[in-house]
């Protein structure tokens, strides 16, 4: 496929402004929109050029090569299903679903498709992201202690509310659910190693809110073990006053260690036992691409998208980009919530993640 990759946009809220505008900066062409009602996808197609507003049907009934889903979590699954039985490409916005079950037949569906089927990991596409896991590759001996946090605080206020909070269209875990699987996928992707075993203890900064009883997560405290030996831990919060999106991650192993910050994505901190340094973004250097810009121009959210829907796009031409976060790590991200789940509800017992 030579011709520009053609899309529909699901969902018209903060992602699908983020995809709209990623999918014009990966050179493809946002052909439909679709809304939760006529007027919602018209605002969002006026707002694209060259889009048009659709129903979900019409989309999947006309010659758009990809579908990307940006609805409640609630749903991905029966959207995602039918957008790969349609035969479409589908880019589903994390978590890929609200249950192991439902996440593990999208992966086997778009195995049996054969379609390309992406979730948006998108951390993994920062240059200094893919600079330690290049570092840590090369290293002979791996990081054994692997810690961070994840901490926003948009629901700190006890009256903030969204859909997220309703169990039955966020999912049974809410701050895992929705910050915690992108911290676990970025550690095993930085770092090659898996999470094997959990312990979880979750908890609320509110136990009410927005006048109903609180029936998911605020945030949590989670250990974690490895494939490779090594130990972890996470904390993750959506009320933490001050902290608006604070992916933290530092990875220390005894020749190296590798802190990154979300908020300072253009530094990569690497500890050394004589001496430590800041490596500064350098596009030719990792993760650089043609159209990447030069270091001193800092790469930023949109960019990594960017990044994350040009390699969609590759692999639906038949290329097999590096990295790209596929079906399979959406569905290990179900698992790895269903066991923060039932660690958390048997009092923080261990409990493994089945590989
Ligand atoms: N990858 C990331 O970094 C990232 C970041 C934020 C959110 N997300 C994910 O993106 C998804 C959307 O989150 P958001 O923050 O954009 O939420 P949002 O509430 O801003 O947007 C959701 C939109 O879906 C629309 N919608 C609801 N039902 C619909 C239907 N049946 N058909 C079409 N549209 C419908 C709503 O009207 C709304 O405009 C969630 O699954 C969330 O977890 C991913």
């Amino acid at each position: 496929m030579t011709q520009q990759i053609q899309a529909a946009i699901v969902g018209t809220g903060f992602m699908g402004s983020v995809h709209a505008r990623a999918v014009t900066a990966a050179r493809g062409r946002v052909r439909l929109v679709v809304g939760s009602s006529p007027g919602r996808a018209q605002e969002l197609a006026e707002a694209v050029p060259g889009a048009e507003p659709a129903g979900f049907e019409e989309a999947l009934a006309s010659d758009v090569d990809v579908v990307h889903l940006c609805t409640p979590n609630h749903l991905h699954y029966d959207m995602a299903r039918q957008a790969l039985e349609a035969g479409k490409h589908v880019v589903c916005e994390k978590p890929l679903a609200v249950s192991v079950k439902e996440a593990a037949d999208l992966a086997d569906l778009a195995a049996r498709t054969g379609r390309v089927a992406t979730v948006p990991f998108v951390y993994r596409f920062y240059a200094s992201v893919r600079l330690a896991r290049s570092l840590i590759g090369a290293g002979s001996r791996g990081p054994w202690l692997l810690h961070g946090s994840y901490l926003q605080d948009w629901l700190a206020s006890p009256d903030a509310d969204n859909w997220r909070v309703d169990a039955a269209r966020g999912g049974g875990s809410r701050a895992f659910g929705d910050i915690g699987i992108h911290w676990c996928d970025l550690m095993e992707f930085v770092t090659g190693q898996r999470i094997t075993a959990v312990q979880a203890v979750l908890g609320n900064a509110h136990p009410v809110r927005a006048g109903r009883p609180s029936a998911t997560e605020d945030g949590g405290v989670i250990s974690f073990r490895t494939d490779d030996g090594a130990l972890g831990s996470l904390v993750i919060s959506q009320a933490s006053a001050g902290r608006k999106n604070r992916l933290w991650f530092s990875f220390d192993g005894p020749d190296a260690s590798y802190v990154f910050d979300q908020e300072k994505p253009e530094s990569l901190w690497v500890g050394g036992p004589h001496a430590n340094r800041t490596l500064t973004r350098d596009p030719a250097r990792a993760g650089g691409r043609p159209d990447a810009l030069p270091a001193g121009h800092p790469q930023g959210y949109h960019e990594c998208f960017a990044d994350f829907v040009a390699d969609t796009y590759a692999a639906v031409r038949g290329q097999t980009p590096d990295g790209l976060p596929t079906f399979d790590a959406g569905l290990r991200a179900a698992r790895l919530t269903q066991a923060v789940l039932d660690s958390a509800a048997a009092d923080a017992t261990w409990t493994e993640i089945p590989s």
